[in-house]
């Protein structure tokens, strides 16, 4: 094993994109921020020194961090933040996982230019599950704002409201040359022809999934999040916020330029995303520059489309850190998921659909999750401080109804949330199965579910209420996919299970960047397990305080 040492320092950056320039927080000066390259089995040590005017923190999106929950990131939950002006660094070594994860602050809505592609080759002389690429290419999609983001984000908390939608979508932090002012304002990816490239593909964008293709090309997805996957061959791949994927593509067309897209997935009308398509120029060596192939887009609400590939995907039984998924449960839950209302309280102007007494809210079992401010959770935990959260997180929603059926779920007393730091306290090394369940109080749509510090199993899919009886016979328990981001279907539901193995406080939530503060979370207490091995370790000297 070898360490890995990296420097980010976060800090004010100009940059000129669509028809106007914009000063964003970014790391090293660049958009997105550095690549970090490691094998399976190193150690990763980041400096990060916050020389921007805002809280900081940087949370390894999907990495286990198995007894360094010191190091995951999310603020509050595991590390007060970093305040302007000074430095913390992260540590910890990444072992039992491959493939693409990505980097990303976890302080308001500063991972919108706070982020970066985190690659995990297979361990140092090992090789991947399939034949060698050529190339490896990170392609990070991204949301691009002409506004100042902190102002959108306050604008959206202060009405209650939902965010202004970005005007561009980004690969690698370009709009394409379809948007306006663009045309240097492209990412190029040069070819050889009868070539295989790997594309790293992570979706960073605040509040849309998206659909991205290459023209002329079809893939073969060999990796979600950080798991191994059957070959799947597709025409077009389907990312959640937080998801990332891993897809072949061989140069096999005539020399010529042809264009990757993505575009938004909408899971609903009415539900906000940006205009346009991105687009990024795949340049054959020794092409003519001509007018680029252009794929054919799903069109925006393609439900049926963004269903297929996520639920098609398994996992590679045989692949170098597959586990069988347990059979035998420990902790069972069944948990909606979803927007409600909150009382709006104090001198906030709540100006939404509702009347001027609520505001949104998002909820897991009918819980708003209230962030703590003057101790992290992790920190509460370790040293057995109370009062920071409850460990009473319940197993089932307050009551049951038709979660789906929207027009009889209309009624304001259904719809509102209470607001609390409750969690879901579990034994180390339980095996645990959650039924997401979305509802449809407010809005109906699709929530990518999070869950820090582990991946889980997938074991079935759905549309409508979710049914034991009906549905647990549909459950793949032989080679479900893993993943540590599940997109939970459009008035649906997903069942996911996990084992407990890591102690420590695990954060879970909507990677709808707009859901997080408005309480569409939770968070998971592990116990330590009996050894020094299987405890969380002590945290470093210079975790930052509250
Ligand atoms: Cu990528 Cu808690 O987030």
């Amino acid at each position: 094993a070898m360490v890995v040492e990296h420097t980010f320092n976060v800090g004010n950056l100009t940059v000129r994109r669509l028809c106007g320039q914009q000063v964003i927080t970014a790391v090293n000066g660049s958009l997105p921020g550095p690549t970090v390259k490691i094998h399976e089995g190193d150690k990763l040590i980041v400096h990060v020194h916050n020389h921007s005017p805002y809280n900081m923190t940087i949370h390894w999106h999907g990495v286990f961090q198995l007894q360094t929950g010191w190091a995951d990131g999310p603020a509050y939950i595991t590390q007060c933040p970093i305040t302007p002006g000074n430095s913390y660094t992260y540590k910890f070594n990444v072992t039992g996982q491959e493939g693409t994860l990505w980097w990303h602050a976890h302080v308001s809505v500063l991972r919108a230019t706070v982020h970066g592609a985190l690659i995990i080759r297979p361990r140092r002389g090992r090789s991947y599950p399939f034949p060698k690429p050529y190339k490896e290419v990170p392609i990070v999609l991204g949301e691009y704002w002409d506004a100042d983001i902190m102002e959108v984000e306050r604008q959206a908390l202060a009405t209650g409201g939902g965010p202004n939608n970005s005007d561009a979508y980004t690969i690698n932090g370009q709009p394409g040359d379809l948007y306006r002012c663009s045309s240097n304002q492209t990412y190029k990816l040069d070819v050889v022809q009868g070539k295989t490239y790997m594309l790293r593909i992570i979706n960073a964008a605040l509040n849309n999934q998206l659909f991205f293709k290459l023209a002329g090309h079809r893939f073969k997805v060999v990796t979600i999040d950080s798991s191994y996957t059957e070959p799947y061959d597709t025409d077009v791949i389907v990312v959640a916020p937080g998801q990332t994927t891993d897809a072949l593509f061989t140069a096999n067309q005539p020399i010529g330029d042809y264009y990757m897209a993505a575009s938004a997935y909408s899971s609903a009308p009415g539900l906000p995303f940006a205009n346009g398509t991105t687009t990024g120029i795949v340049h054959y060596n020794g092409a003519t520059s001509a007018r680029p192939l252009m794929p054919v887009q799903p069109a925006a609400n393609d439900t049926i489309t963004a269903h297929r590939f996520y639920s098609n995907l398994t996992s590679l039984t045989t692949g170098p850190h597959w586990l069988p998924c347990p059979v035998v449960i420990d902790d069972q839950m069944f948990v909606t998921i979803g927007l409600g209302l909150a009382a709006c309280g104090g001198n906030n102007n709540c100006t939404n659909p509702f009347g001027s007494q609520y505001r949104f809210a998002g909820s897991m079992n009918n819980v708003s999750f209230q962030f703590p401010s003057r101790l992290s959770m992790l920190e509460a935990f370790h040293f057995g401080v109370n009062g920071i959260y409850t460990e009473d997180f319940p197993n089932r929603p307050p009551i049951e109804f038709d979660y789906t059926n929207r027009a009889l779920n209309s009624s304001i007393p259904l719809m509102v949330t209470s607001k609390a730091t409750r969690v879901k306290k579990v034994k180390f090394n339980a095996t645990v199965e959650m039924v997401l369940q979305n509802t449809a109080l407010i809005n109906i749509e699709n929530h990518p579910m999070h869950l820090h510090g582990f991946d889980f199993y997938v074991l079935a899919q759905g549309f409508g209420n979710f049914n034991r009886t009906r549905d647990s016979r549909k459950f793949n328990l032989y080679n479900p996919q893993e993943r540590n981001t599940i997109a939970v279907p459009v008035g649906g539901w997903a069942v996911i299970r996990f084992r407990a193995n890591n102690p420590g406080v695990w954060f879970m939530h909507c990677h709808l960047d707009v859901h997080l503060p408005w309480g569409l979370a939770t968070a998971f207490v592990v116990e330590n397990g009996p050894t020094p091995e299987t405890s969380l370790l002590p945290p470093p000297p210079d975790l930052p305080q509250c």
